[in-house]
């Protein structure tokens, strides 16, 4: 495989500890790493596995370093944990918990601050779709997550398209639909940050990807890489679509 397809693997509130330990043992060598992000309360133990082929990281973090925010967790908590990225803007907290840019755009800060790798999240609903307005969600997403962000800042950030009406559906975007909008984001990248920016950052797609349509997507030249959830969860499955992106040993 000619390209560097990343895989990231999205938890969810999902595996306790024993749990998450139990999918690590089975969990064959991997030729080349992929990101996993376990719930908070797993993630120090995932870390004690020491797997160099494993990049562990958080599904969210505080907006602040440290203070009086009861039930939050903090950029250098996580990478004290074992981090080194954060999925950031999920559609789920967007939609369920009522974040919106500019407090994403918060997070992403101390993300920076605590030299952690960040994935931004931005997807459509299905009515935006319906009234062709995705292009145009997408960058607004863009635009005010990334504000103040700086091309080189770029660097540590990947982007991932959800569409919302494809996560957890069954329903994943077709590979052509991705491939455009991909290609729309990394567009917008150039005329906003620069070229070089555009051509480096990774755009992956998220929504229902299985061992059968990741093959697919592969195959696009703007699809850097999967963010999986469901399929994540079992073993088997995650096995295949590891196993279909080039990432076990022979
Ligand atoms: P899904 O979730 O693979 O279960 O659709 C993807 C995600 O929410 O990141």
């Amino acid at each position: 495989m000619s390209k560097k397809f990343r895989i990231i693997a999205n938890w969810k509130m999902n595996k306790t500890i024993p749990e998450a330990l139990a999918f690590f043992e089975q969990l064959p060598k991997l030729s080349n790493p992929i990101y996993i992000a376990p719930a908070f309360t797993a993630l120090f133990a995932c870390a004690q596995k020491k797997r160099s082929d494993v990049i562990l990281g958080a599904q969210n973090i505080y907006s602040e370093i440290s203070g009086a925010y009861t039930g939050e967790v903090s950029a250098n908590m996580v990478k004290d944990a074992g981090a080194r990225f954060v999925i950031l803007g999920h559609s789920e907290r967007r939609q369920i918990l009522g974040e919106n840019n500019s407090f994403i755009n918060k997070k992403i800060k101390q993300a920076l601050l605590q030299d952690l790798e960040i994935i931004l999240c931005v997807g459509e609903t299905l009515s935006e779709r319906n009234a062709q307005q995705t292009v145009e969600v997408l960058k607004k997403q863009l635009t005010e997550s990334l504000f103040e962000i700086s091309s080189n800042q770029l660097s540590k950030i990947m982007i991932a398209y959800e569409p919302i009406w494809a996560i957890g559906t069954g329903n994943a975007a077709t590979a052509q639909m991705i491939q455009s909008i991909h290609f729309n984001l990394r567009t917008y990248i150039s005329q906003q940050w620069s070229q070089e920016a555009a051509e480096k950052i990774s755009i992956l797609y998220g929504g229902s990807i299985n061992a059968d349509n990741i093959l697919d997507l592969i195959e696009e030249p703007d699809i850097d890489g999967a963010l999986i959830g469901g399929a994540a969860l079992e073993i088997n499955s995650f096995t295949k679509i590891i196993q279909h992106a080039g990432k076990l040993t022979p």
